[in-house]
């Protein structure tokens, strides 16, 4: 949620900001700016709308060739979006500039006490207070004044700043908002995530929150702002990143999306790679290890996550009863907090995160940190703030996910939980038996995925058909109840289109009063051990005249007599089927969201890695 890149070094900086941008306008699309020093004074350039506008704006600009600048690219929270909302934004005198991502929470009350004592504002952003409050405190040191202003603020933060008076440095600072550092030859980039920096290089510092950080061409300083403590080790802290810069481009897919959606056999392989010890029916985490005794005498397990984290983590918890016997509850991240939750010394508290950020998923965290349950996580971006506050956990080793419909983060989800339910059931119930069957056919899952993908060009013709609907229903049960809550936010995120996810059950008991000629639905029918109990309620929909699409194994035949469009799958077993079943449904609403012409890498009004609550 919003995208910030700083560069200093000895290259110009202009063309590697637009080149950071670009690759985080995912993370918030509705207008962008840059501020670069130049000889003697700060230029800064904004537009409304995508990156490729201020880029075109930026090509009538000549001489920003400075080596020093900072650059945002926005998901509005305060504030239309607009040219004079965008950042960087900057104090009365225009020294001062600032990109900020996240919430100050007591911005009106700064911003009031800042226009008493003369500043004028030029936005409606709580952003602005910031520069603001720094030029307040300036005192001929940036970051003092960057360390002033922090500690007048509530909320949460991610900022760079630079300052006319002071050219040869940018200062940043973290509280709950993401900001790597990426340490190059002769240059540093700093970045919301990694995306931004891979192709400069691969060696990276994650700043912690209340954290400060001061980088010139003396090198780097860090700010312990609770402790006033400084520190220029780096000893320890850089990390080399695994990720490749081909993982964060198209490489020749139209899409993101589609590419993810084809890289899900890849993805999963690497989730899955060296954890399995299939002849033993055993799995190997090396990130729960030291927590391997504790969790043998864990009687209840709370799951907590947003959006596709949480219908993966509803699976998760059909799986775990099922096979671990472990009673299981699961939360929106953003009701958690708020209900009170009962937690002990025996209850694990997993958190359900691809990006690691989400703000409502850290806060639900934190918040069972404090009531004391041991806390794991399933994440997928390495050196996340999740990943750092979590007690232990399980990396998805999924890759970068740039579209922001989540497609292979949410099978990697799938497969992490079958990996930890194998874990948690052979610590007790599960026979060798069960176990090695389940770690067989978690390694035919890439295979299988394969063979889905190549039913492409059927399922984009049945898109075809159904594109013009306005209304659809996702209806599965037992493990594909998640499934078609996951299939409808799917279609309705990218498509614009509205669609509902319901047990395939529950429709007698209101919504089949939707139905008729012109409401599809779309049917998880593969055959398992509430087969028989689907077919009854697709029955009833028959029987009303409506549409249906049903997703079943490959040799039903039986079926045709009920459905109007089929999308054939592998068998595998009943935990696994949601990992198969979905894929149909991620492309069904790939192609309908791209027939109807819509970007579905960055669908209006999202952004990825929600970082405010
Ligand atoms: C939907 C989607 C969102 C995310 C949700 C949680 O396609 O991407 O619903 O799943 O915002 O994000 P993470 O997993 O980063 O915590």
């Amino acid at each position: 949620m919003c995208g910030i890149i700083g560069y200093l070094g000895n290259k110009k900086a202009l063309p590697l900001l637009i080149d950071g941008l670009e690759r985080l306008e995912y993370r918030g699309y509705d207008s962008a700016g840059i501020a670069v020093y130049c000889r003697g004074k700060i230029v800064s350039i904004k537009s409304v709308g995508r990156v490729n506008l201020l880029k075109e704006k930026i090509a009538a600009r000549r001489g920003v060739d400075g080596v020093i600048g900072i650059a945002h690219t926005r998901w509005a929270t305060h504030g239309k979006p607009s040219e004079k909302n965008a950042h960087p934004h900057c104090d009365c005198k225009k020294d001062i500039w600032v990109c900020h991502n996240g919430i100050i929470e007591n911005y009106k009350e700064l911003k009031d006490w800042l226009i008493k004592r003369g500043h004028k504002f030029r936005s409606e952003t709580d952003t602005e207070v910031l520069p603001h409050l720094m030029e307040e405190f300036y005192d001929g040191n940036l970051e003092n004044a960057l360390v002033e202003a922090l500690k007048r603020i509530r909320g949460a933060y991610a900022v760079v700043a630079i300052s006319k008076n002071e050219p040869e440095k940018i200062v940043a600072a973290k509280n709950s908002s993401p900001l790597i550092i990426g340490v190059g030859e002769k240059e540093y980039i700093i970045a919301s995530d990694v995306s931004a920096i891979l192709s400069r290089t691969k060696k990276v510092i994650y700043l912690n929150d209340g954290e400060a950080v001061v980088m010139g061409a003396g090198g780097i300083k860090f700010l312990d702002l609770s402790k006033k403590k400084v520190s220029t080790n780096l000893s320890g802290r850089t990390q080399v990143l695994d990720w490749d810069l081909t993982s964060a481009q198209k490489s020749g897919y139209p899409h993101f999306m589609l590419k993810e959606i084809f890289e899900q056999p890849e993805s999963i392989a690497n989730s899955l790679r060296g954890r399995l010890i299939t002849d033993d029916g055993l799995v190997k985490l090396g990130g729960l290890e030291a927590v391997k005794d504790q969790l043998s005498g864990i009687k209840r397990i709370l799951i907590s996550a947003c959006g596709t984290a949480f219908y993966a983590s509803l699976a998760g918890e059909y799986m775990i009863e099922e096979k671990a016997g472990i009673p299981v509850e699961v939360d929106l991240a953003s009701e958690f907090r708020y209900r009170r939750p009962i937690i002990d010394k025996n209850t694990a508290f997993i958190v359900v995160s691809q990006s690691g950020e989400t703000a409502d998923s850290l806060a639900a965290l934190r918040e069972a940190k404090e009531k004391g349950a041991l806390t794991l996580g399933i994440v997928n971006t390495v050196g996340s703030t999740i990943a750092r506050e979590t007690d232990a956990g399980v990396y998805n080793h999924a890759g970068p996910e740039i579209g922001v419909a989540s497609t292979k983060a949410f099978t990697s989800q799938l497969s992490i939980f079958a990996l930890i339910v194998l874990f948690l059931a052979r610590q007790r119930q599960m026979s060798l038996a069960e176990g090695k069957n389940l770690a067989l056919e978690l390694e035919k899952i890439p295979e299988k995925i394969k063979q889905i993908l190549k039913t492409a060009p059927q399922i984009k013709k049945i898109a075809a058909k159904y594109k013009n609907f306005k209304n659809f229903f996702f209806l599965g049960r037992k493990y594909n109840y998640p499934v078609a809550l996951e299939g409808a936010l799917k279609l309705k995120e990218i498509s614009y289109v509205h669609a509902e996810g319901y047990g395939a059950g529950e429709l007698k008991h209101g919504p089949i009063a939707l139905i008729d000629k012109n409401f599809p639905s779309v049917f998880i029918a593969t055959e398992n051990s509430v087969y028989e109990k689907t077919i009854s309620n697709i029955e009833e929909i028959k029987a009303r005249g409506g549409p249906i699409i049903a997703i079943t194994n490959i040799g039903n035949k039986k079926i045709a007599r009920l459905v109007d469009d089929i999308i054939y799958v592998p068998k595998t077993i009943e935990m696994l089927e949601p990992i198969l079943n979905v894929i149909p449904l991620q492309l069904l609403a790939y192609y309908i969201g791209t027939m109807k012409g819509h970007d579905v890498d960055k669908p209006r009004n999202l952004a990825k890695s929600v970082t405010v609550e």
